[in-house]
């Protein structure tokens, strides 16, 4: 028998809807919310409010684009943190309510545990090579960076994360000072593209074990910022692709100096990344390089399944159903990841 499954993502910004038919996906649809540009951020109301708006059309789209009937689906899965308390409750109350109504099992999904098995999405008529067990993956997003242990599917176990700000938030929280759009990261990106990465040093943390650190690295390009803008009030505009490139180098060199101690100390060399901050080119090319230098095996997502969407949210579904770990209809949001460890695992 098929197994039919339809992922709800609504952790933040983005209302996706996708459906997955063993492993394969049928649809993937992602409304992004342009409401938040104007305010350099998401506003977690108005995020809240587009998720209710767009909820229903995007998952009857979802449906309708997989070709299937609301009859087949075997199960709903959603995202159940981390993330917006007002954006995941309307996956949440959504997913309920489509599991009433169509008797069928509801799943809780870890978001971040949506992020990581990206790399097992199937796609119909395309070949994937996917990481074996065990493999290392960076997860990188705006608001968690982390090395994960990936044992199997449902089983793995972080070594290091951030004790303070994410990479993505990194990238966000530079640009938001230097004026450019939220979300900043694919900004600097663009920027850091004909910029000298050599060109401004800044800060990098010291510390010990897989563990990583950016408010060292943000305060320093704070401070740099201020002196350079009372020197020159147009040395944004003026050196805007040096900056990026320096600022873009730097979050790649702390990243991928804990990733190299975490391949040494673990012996593995299957190197997976996901997350939002995955679809930074600086970062795939630099991968590219190290993986040839140190013989890994490099896994990197296409850049649509980079961010968030609903198709990570089924796969991970699927596997959990495979295994028939279900939620209860009293399950509830957890916005923050340390309260629901056990449902990553
Ligand atoms: O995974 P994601 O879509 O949402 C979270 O779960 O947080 O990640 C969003 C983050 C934002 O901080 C955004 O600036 C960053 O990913 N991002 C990038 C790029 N594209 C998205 N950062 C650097 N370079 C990019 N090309
Ligand atoms: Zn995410």
């Amino acid at each position: 028998m098929s197994i039919i499954i339809l992922g709800i993502e609504s952790s933040c910004d983005d209302t996706s809807a996708a459906v997955l038919k063993d492993g394969f996906e049928l649809s993937n649809v992602i409304a992004n919310q342009d409401v938040h540009k104007e305010y350099g951020g998401v506003v977690p109301e108005l995020a809240s409010r587009a998720h209710q708006q767009n909820i229903i059309p995007v998952v009857d789209l979802a449906i309708k684009k997989a070709r299937i009937s609301k009859k087949e689906i075997n199960a709903v899965a959603f995202t159940r943190g981390p993330g917006l308390l007002g954006s995941l409750l309307v996956g949440a109350s959504f997913a309920k309510g489509f599991s009433i109504s169509n008797n069928i099992p509801i799943i809780d999904v870890n978001h971040l545990h949506g992020h990581i098995l990206v790399h097992f999405i199937k796609e119909i008529g395309k070949e994937k090579k996917m990481p074996s067990f065990p493999f290392l993956c960076l997860l990188v997003s705006g608001g968690h960076s982390q090395i994960v242990l990936v044992q199997d599917y449902l089983s793995m176990q972080i070594l290091g994360q951030t004790i303070d700000d994410a990479a993505g938030e990194a990238f966000d929280k530079c640009a938001k000072v230097m004026g450019f759009p939220y979300p900043g990261g694919p900004v600097i990106d663009k920027l850091a593209r004909d910029g000298n990465p050599h060109a401004f040093k800044f800060n990098k943390p010291r510390i010990d074990g897989l563990n990583y650190s950016f408010s060292g690295f943000k305060t320093s390009f704070l401070y740099f910022f201020r002196n350079m803008m009372k020197e020159d009030r147009n040395f944004v505009e003026n050196f805007k692709n040096d900056i990026c490139a320096s600022i873009q180098f730097t979050i790649i060199d702390i990243l991928l100096e804990k990733l190299i101690l975490a391949a040494k100390q673990t012996g593995i060399h299957e190197i997976a990344i996901a997350g939002g901050v995955s679809a930074n080119s600086g970062l795939r090319e630099t991968l590219h390089k190290e993986a040839v230098k140190r013989g890994w095996k490099l896994y990197i997502p296409e850049i649509k399944y980079t961010t968030d969407n609903a198709a990570m949210i089924a796969i991970t579904g699927f596997y959990k159903f495979i295994v028939k770990k279900f939620a209860s209809q009293t399950v509830v949001p957890v916005p923050r990841i340390e309260n629901i460890q056990d449902t990553y695992f």
